[in-house]
C-alpha cells in the first residue's frame, strides 16, 4: 500500500489475546468465567494522515491491507475487514471525532486458535483511536462497543468475556467477572512450580461461528421453558439443578444437557477462584478435567483433536488438570503442568498427535498478562 512509504508512526498500541482458565459460554448467560490477557498479542501502529475521511489499514503478517472511506462503513466480505469496519461503525455512532488514518497491524498471536484474536484486534484499534483522536471513550465503552461490532460485523453473537479480559487484564492475576453486573475481581495466580502451557491444535472447524449461534440459542429455549415454572428466573445464572430436573420433562434432551453443562459450568468456576485463592492447585486441575468432560459430551463444542490432547494429559500425573480454552471446535487446550515435566509432556503429545492426525502441534507457555496498552515509540 502507497501510505507505507511515507509511514511514521505516531502511536504503538499493544492488544493481547486472552485464555480462559474456566466458564466456558457462560458469558451470554450472565453467569461467571476467569480469563486474563497473555503476551501474545497484536501490535498497531497508527498515524494521522491529514484527511478527513480516508483510512488505510495494512496487516504486516499477511501483507495485505484494505483502504476505507469513514463515510460509507458498510459490510465487506472479507472477515478480517470486518472487524475494522464494525469498530468504527460502533464509534462513530458515539462520536465524530475520528478522521482519516493509516494503522498498520502485526501479531504473534495465532488467529482461529481460541484465544481471541479478533477481540484483541477489535480492541486494539478501539483503544488506538480513542487515544489517537482523544474520543474519550472509557475501558467499558471500548469493550462494549467492540462486542457490539463482533455481534453486528462478524456475526458471533459473543458474550463479553473476550473483550472484557484483553482490555482489562493485569498481570499475574485472572479476573472473576460476574458477567451480569460486570463486577470483577482480580485474583493473583500463584502456579510455581506449575506452568500453563498452552497446545494449539492448529483447527478451527469452521462450525465456529453457526454451532456457537445455535448454542445460545438452546440455552435461551431452556430458559423460556424454565421461566414457565418458574417465573423469577432471567437467565441460565438464576436456575438450580433442581429447578432444571423439575422441568426436566418439558425440556429436549440437548436443550436439558446444554443447560445442565452452564449450571455445573458456573459452579465449577467459583470453585476454581476459591481453590487459587487457598493454592490449592491440584483442585483447580480436578475442575479444569472436569470442565472438559461437560464441553465435550454436554455442550459439545470440542472436537477429535482437543479431546485427544486432553487424553493425553489425564495420563501424565505431572499434569494437573487439562481442557479445551475458549469457544470451542478446536484452538488451544489449557495444561496446568509440573515444570519438570513440561518437555516430557510437550513431547509426547507432539509425537502422538502427529501419529495420530499428521498436524505439527505447536506448544507454548502463557502468562497472566497486561490488559490492551499504549507501548513505547522506542521499542518497536
Ligand atoms: C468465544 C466468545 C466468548 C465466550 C467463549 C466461550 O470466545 O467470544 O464470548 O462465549 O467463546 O466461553
Amino acid at each position: 500500500m502507497q501510505f507505507l512509504n511515507t509511514f511514521n508512526a505516531e502511536l504503538v498500541i499493544e492488544s493481547p489475546g486472552r485464555i480462559n482458565l474456566i466458564g466456558e459460554h457462560t458469558d451470554y448467560n450472565m453467569g461467571y468465567v476467569l480469563p486474563t490477557a497473555i503476551e501474545k498479542k497484536i501490535i498497531f501502529e497508527f498515524q494521522k494522515n491529514g484527511s478527513e475521511k480516508e483510512c488505510n489499514v495494512y496487516s504486516k503478517g499477511f501483507d495485505v491491507g484494505f483502504q476505507l472511506d469513514l463515510g460509507n462503513l458498510s459490510k465487506s466480505n472479507i472477515e478480517w475487514e470486518n472487524y475494522i469496519l464494525g469498530v468504527l461503525n460502533e464509534i462513530s455512532k458515539r462520536t465524530d471525532k475520528v478522521e482519516g488514518f493509516n494503522c498498520t497491524i502485526q501479531s504473534n498471536l495465532p488467529a482461529g486458535s481460541g484465544l481471541s484474536s479478533s477481540a484483541a484486534l477489535e480492541c486494539g484499534l478501539a483503544f488506538g483511536l480513542n487515544e489517537l483522536f482523544q474520543l474519550g471513550l472509557s475501558k467499558m465503552d471500548m469493550v462494549q462497543l467492540s462486542q457490539t461490532a463482533e455481534h453486528t460485523y462478524a456475526g458471533t453473537q459473543c458474550g463479553i468475556m473476550d473483550q472484557f479480559a484483553s482490555v482489562m487484564s493485569e498481570a499475574g492475576q485472572v479476573i472473576l467477572l460476574d458477567c451480569r453486573s460486570l463486577e470483577r475481581k482480580m485474583i493473583p495466580i500463584h502456579l510455581d512450580p506449575y506452568k500453563l502451557i498452552l497446545l494449539n491444535t492448529k483447527v478451527s472447524h469452521n462450525l465456529a461461528t453457526s454451532e456457537y449461534n445455535v448454542r445460545k440459542q438452546e440455552c435461551e429455549e431452556g430458559v423460556a421453558t424454565i421461566k414457565q415454572y418458574f417465573p423469577e428466573i432471567a437467565s441460565l445464572r438464576d436456575v438450580s439443578m433442581d429447578m432444571l430436573q423439575h422441568c426436566e420433562p418439558y425440556l429436549s434432551e440437548t436443550v436439558h444437557r446444554r443447560c445442565a453443562f452452564i449450571i455445573a459450568e458456573n459452579k465449577r468456576v467459583l470453585a476454581v477462584a476459591e481453590a487459587l485463592e487457598s493454592n490449592d492447585l491440584s483442585k483447580v486441575g480436578t475442575l479444569l478435567y472436569e470442565a472438559h468432560e461437560g464441553i465435550s459430551s454436554q455442550y459439545e463444542v470440542s472436537c477429535p483433536e482437543s479431546d485427544f490432547l486432553v487424553a493425553i494429559a489425564k495420563t501424565d500425573a505431572k499434569v494437573l488438570g487439562a481442557r479445551q480454552t475458549g469457544g470451542g471446535f478446536g484452538g488451544c487446550t489449557l495444561n496446568i503442568v509440573h515444570e519438570e515435566a513440561v518437555t516430557t509432556f510437550v513431547e509426547k503429545a507432539t509425537k502422538e498427535y502427529k501419529e495420530k492426525f499428521d498436524i505439527d502441534l505447536e506448544a507454548f507457555e502463557v502468562r497472566p498478562s497486561t490488559g490492551t496498552k499504549v507501548a513505547s515509540l522506542e521499542v518497536q
